[in-house]
């Protein structure tokens, strides 16, 4: 069987095709794999609604069963953006929506939480899992692993991008809701 995840994304290709190793009837590919660089526009207004915007257009394209996430991390005391304008804050990339985020935090509460909501679309009702990951803001960047928001996103004392993917794998938002879709991707095909 092929599964399709619906992401460039070499370090979600990375985290999910990790997660999906154990089973050896899956093929999983991505759209790198596929050389497919299409850009879906991202119109919805939730993770879910973007997550099914891009599984749907990829399914629709190669009749592949997809999954696909959405993802972002959310600081209540801002009212949860960046949310899903997480990629985008600050129009110029991962170190400038870092930047951006350190100056608009400043003096408010630092709680964070980082959600991944996952559709899986074959064609029939589409399906959502919905991981989050809880932690605070630091002050500075640590740390070189990881990628987006990872160097300020500190959970249990360390920032995502101080421990190895295996440990972050365990705890964040995407490996939550992967856990949640396999549970039924195990269930629906008697794995
Ligand atoms: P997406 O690719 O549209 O889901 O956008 C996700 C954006 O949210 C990324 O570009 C990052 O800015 C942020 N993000 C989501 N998950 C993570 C994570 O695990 N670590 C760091 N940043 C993340």
């Amino acid at each position: 069987m092929k599964l399709l995840i619906a992401s460039g994304n070499k370090y979600k290709i990375y985290e999910f095709k990790v997660l999906f190793e154990k089973y050896k009837d899956i093929e999983v590919v991505s759209l790198a794999d596929l050389d497919d660089h299409d850009e879906v526009e991202e119109n919805g207004t939730t993770f879910s609604e973007n997550a099914f915007i891009k599984a749907k257009y990829f399914y629709d394209k190669y009749k592949i069963i997809t999954i696909s996430d959405d993802s972002g991390i959310c600081v209540p005391s801002l009212n949860n953006e960046p949310g899903i304008y997480s990629s985008r804050y600050s129009g110029h990339g991962d170190e400038a929506n870092n930047d951006l985020l350190l100056k608009n935090v400043e003096g408010k509460d630092r709680t964070a939480f980082y959600e991944c909501d996952i559709c899986f679309y074959d064609g029939t009702e589409p399906q959502f899992f919905i991981g989050k990951c809880y932690g605070t803001l630091g002050y500075e960047r640590k740390g070189v692993n990881g990628f987006g928001y990872d160097p300020l996103f500190i959970y249990e004392g360390k920032t995502f991008a101080e421990v190895d993917l295996e440990t972050k794998n365990k705890v964040s938002h995407r490996a939550l809701a992967l856990k949640e879709f396999i549970k039924y991707f195990e269930n629906k095909y008697s794995l």
